[in-house]
């Protein structure tokens, strides 16, 4: 805890710190560009293709089939490789992905290359919050590892107004043939900016560390934390390493098994709360409280801008009020908006203007919590040794809970009800509660190698 002590009043170059945790953050904006860029696509595809309704749940859902894949693989091989590799691999499936779904004149052509580019997606939306965590002075890690959230929902809130644009640009035929390649074609944008300025990044200081190569590390943390500190910090990492043995086996051991549960729980419980049956599917859900389809996409905007608002709160709040105070609220607001619009749907005659506030109301609550929160707790509660693989695992969970909720909504609706369904997302928000107040530590102001020895501790 001395580390602590030395910590005050020390001296961090921000400047570098934000420059470097902005260009990870583009990871995010491919990550909201690529799973709302479809949303716009669909309709057009569907004519095109003559899709029926399974393929066009298919259509959606490959990318995450690969964004699975890519989570689950992101662990092992940014540990082998690093982070900066990794990133920029990456980078280039990413732009191969938009490639391929905007030039294919063939169903399974479009499938193969959202697969390809939901790996890449799948990687960084696992690795672009880790690397931010592991670069940034502990006081400022929530802000800066939320800076990707911040850019995945102006990903999402971007690619809306970027459909809309595209296809005004044509007729209707236009539109069928050709503007859902531009949609995707679109995309080239963004990940070759991401790839050309990952170059420009250092590697992760704490990954240069567990390489055995402190010495490269250190001009790193100089430039981060300013003399005294860097040294110390170089010793604690390499201390932490010297802990555990860094084995998948450890994560479940008794000391890390509650860590593994907070990461991996969390990451299931932001998915199955049904934020994405709402990204996703907000024109339908608005079209059933009797909204026309010019109204429904005018709502849709109203979701984007309140999910980016919102979350520029959260990134303002997350290291002064701390995680589990946003988590706390966010939930207890969510449960309530998800159980009256479970109502107002209920009561037969759902009126639009409760179901549009509820429903903003519920976007806002996720937006300053589980949105931002789940991805910065998921990338600093395991050690430093096993932080790529353990992350990664956490991630492939909430990717893998994502394609069950966007799967299973539709059906759902069809079978099920509208107020059946949203309650029963309003009950697992309760649980989201429960779970976080019994069972989340608090993170906030914490080194990454003091979350680490709380593991330690609640053992004891
Ligand atoms: C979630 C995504 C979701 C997005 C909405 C992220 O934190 O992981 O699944 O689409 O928030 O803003």
């Amino acid at each position: 805890m001395s580390s602590n002590i030395k910590k005050q009043g020390e001296q961090v170059s921000m400047k570098f710190v934000t420059l470097v945790s902005m260009v990870a953050a583009l990871g995010g904006l491919l990550f909201g560009f690529d799973t709302a860029v479809v949303s716009g696509a669909i309709g057009f595809m569907k004519e095109r293709f003559d899709l029926d309704e399974l393929q066009v749940g298919w259509a959606v859902s490959s990318l995450i089939i690969g964004c699975i894949v890519g989570a689950a693989s992101s662990g092992v091989l940014s540990e082998k490789f690093g982070r900066k590799n990794i990133l920029i691999t990456a980078a280039i499936l990413f732009i191969i992905g938009s490639v391929g779904s905007a030039i294919p004149d063939t169903f399974n052509g479009y499938i193969i290359a959202r697969i390809i580019g939901g790996v890449g997606i799948g990687i960084t939306s696992t690795l672009c919050p880790l690397y931010n965590a592991e670069i940034a002075p502990a006081q400022y890690r929530g802000r800066l590892v939320a800076l990707n959230q911040l850019a995945t929902v102006t990903g999402i809130f971007l690619v809306y107004f970027i459909n809309l644009w595209i296809s005004g640009l044509g007729d209707d035929a236009w539109d069928v043939s050709t503007a859902w390649r531009w949609m995707f074609g679109f995309g080239i944008l963004p990940g070759v900016l991401f790839l050309v300025l990952l170059f420009f990044v250092p590697e992760s200081p704490r990954w240069l560390i567990k390489q055995g190569r402190a010495e490269e590390s250190l001009p790193i943390l100089l430039r981060i934390h300013g003399e005294t500190l860097a040294r110390q910090e170089v010793l604690d990492i390499k201390e932490s390493f010297e802990q555990d043995n860094g084995s998948i086996r450890q994560l479940f051991s008794p000391a890390l098994r509650l860590a593994l549960i907070v990461g991996v729980g969390l990451a299931i419980l932001q998915q199955v709360t049904g934020i994405n049956a709402i990204m996703y599917y907000a024109p339908e859900i608005f079209k059933q409280t009797g909204a026309g389809t010019n109204a429904a996409l005018i709502q849709t905007i109203l979701v984007g801008l309140i999910n980016f608002l919102f979350t520029i709160l959260a990134i303002w709040l997350i290291d002064k009020v701390g995680r589990k105070a946003l988590l706390l609220v966010g939930s207890s607001v969510m449960t309530i908006c998800l159980a009256v619009i479970g109502i107002a749907f209920q009561t037969g005659q759902p009126s639009g203007p409760l179901v549009l506030i509820f429903i903003l109301l519920y976007v806002a609550a996720f937006a300053v919590s589980l949105g931002p929160v789940v991805w910065v707790i998921m990338s600093e509660i395991f050690p430093n040794r096993i932080r790529g693989k353990a992350t990664a695992l956490a991630s492939m969970a909430l990717w893998a809970a994502d394609y069950v909720v966007s799967q299973a909504f539709p059906p759902m609706l069809a079978s099920a009800g509208p107020a059946i369904t949203f309650w029963i997302f309003g009950i697992m928000a309760l649980i989201t509660f429960i779970f976080t107040w019994r069972v989340i530590p608090e993170t906030k102001n914490k080194s990454l190698e003091e979350i680490e020895s709380l593991w330690s501790s609640n053992k004891a």
